[in-house]
């Protein structure tokens, strides 16, 4: 049998908290009011994610596939783990966005079993394309296998090796994209970013979405692991970059959307 997810958002983190809290919530020493508002917010918290599930549009039959494999497979000791598919509801926001764009040329950075990767490419327009970079063959192989099972999958170019590598190999063959979803290792996100600035990479106009800007909360409430000072610190360089606009979505561990800044009139 197979472990079920931990929680590695910060709602999830806050709803695991208050529910072992309120486990061990002592009602006569707390007081019946305490009590009963600790319980209140663990129900807000606690049932957050599952409505958000619930009101989400249905997964395909392909990506329902590949998320039951993605939990059933058992991830040795390595640094792959279940916990990093993105899922239904981050799978139909990257839809969304994808058609909200028109993107037709979409890059992934970071597949793993290429839920999200799947995900846009039902999306995109026949004739579209969903580049996807990945570091681990083994993982690859796995999401290579899912996507010939799908109508869909044909429209996915999985390329294997170090993303940063892939990206400089095509800035110089001069592709470029609508959309970046950057969900890799987090303290590569800068030099991510960086290439598709500096290079064609990104078309004009082009969106990039960053996946676990939240980071379980440590950019918020103080970076304790390398990822967290890398997004603590990623967050920090893209605040402060008058190139750029941006906004940071709470939905599960923090997406934030980037464009070039646009040139506005002044208001009069
Ligand atoms: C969080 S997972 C991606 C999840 C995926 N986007 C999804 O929706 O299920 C991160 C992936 O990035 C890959 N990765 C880590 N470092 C990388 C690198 N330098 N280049 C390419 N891929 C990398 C990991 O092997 C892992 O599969």
């Amino acid at each position: 049998m197979t472990d079920a997810p931990r929680p590695v958002t910060p709602v999830s983190l806050v709803a695991v908290e208050l529910t072992d809290l309120c486990r061990t919530l002592d009602d006569a020493a707390v007081g019946p009011e305490v009590a009963g508002r600790l319980r209140r917010v663990r129900d807000l918290a606690a049932g957050l994610d599952p409505y958000l599930d619930a009101m989400t549009t249905a997964p395909s039959a392909a990506l329902a596939d590949l998320e039951t494999r993605t939990r059933g497979h058992v991830w040795s000791d390595g640094p792959l783990e279940q916990e990093m598919l993105s899922g239904h509801l981050e799978g139909w926001f990257l839809r969304f966005l994808v058609g909200m764009t028109g993107a037709q040329d979409v890059l992934e950075i970071g597949m793993f079993t290429g839920y999200s990767a799947l995900a846009m490419a039902e999306e995109i327009p026949r004739g579209g394309r969903v580049v996807a970079c990945e570091v681990d063959e083994d993982v690859a192989a796995f999401a290579r296998d899912r996507f010939s099972a799908s109508p869909v999958g044909n429209r996915i170019d999985v390329r294997v090796g170090p993303a940063a590598d892939t990206l400089a190999r095509a800035a110089r063959a001069g592709e470029s994209f609508d959309l970046v979803f950057v969900d890799a290792d987090k303290p590569g996100y800068a030099q991510y970013l960086d290439l598709l600035l500096t290079t064609d990479l990104l078309r004009p106009g082009g969106l990039v979405v960053v996946d676990n800007t939240l980071m379980q909360g440590e950019p918020y409430c103080g970076a304790t692991t390398p990822n967290g000072r890398a997004i603590a610190s990623f967050n920090q360089a893209v605040a402060a970059d008058p190139r750029l606009e941006q906004v940071l979505i709470p939905l599960r561990d923090g997406v934030t959307l980037i464009r070039r800044a646009r040139v506005r009139d002044e208001p009069s």
